[in-house]
């Protein structure tokens, strides 16, 4: 059986450019935005809602993981203007062998928002 690799977003994050919150919070919204294009497009990984991926002050967050593959959590993902290059980079993870996708390769806007990596489960 293979599995699709995975784009967790979290639901409870607060956007870090925000005056404050807002209902549905930000992470919620760019949740519903990736959701839509989910159900409107046939795409290589699955999306999964989380509750505070602890990145709390760099928000909005999301973190990419799938078996055999480095973990990557990055931070600051506007969900306004950030939902295709996210869309893509998720894509790109998802192709890619181990989850490394090269600097060059990653949307310009996402480049230098990684917050970390996490090795894989050999
Ligand atoms: S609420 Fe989103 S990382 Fe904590």
């Amino acid at each position: 059986m293979t599995t699709k690799s995975r784009l967790n977003i979290c639901i409870t994050c607060t956007a870090s450019t925000a005056d404050g919150q807002t209902d549905p919070r930000h992470g919620k919204q760019l949740f519903d935005r990736m959701q839509e294009i989910c159900n409107e497009r046939d795409l290589p990984f699955d999306l999964h809602p989380a509750e505070c991926l602890t990145n709390c002050k760099s928000g909005c967050s999301v973190a990419l993981s799938g078996a055999g593959k480095w973990g990557y959590v990055y931070g600051n993902v506007d969900p306004q203007s950030m939902i295709d290059d996210l869309c893509d980079l998720a894509i790109r993870y998802a192709d890619s062998e181990q989850g490394i996708v090269a600097w060059r390769e990653r949307p310009e806007t996402l480049r230098r928002n990684v917050i970390a990596r996490i090795p894989p489960l050999d």
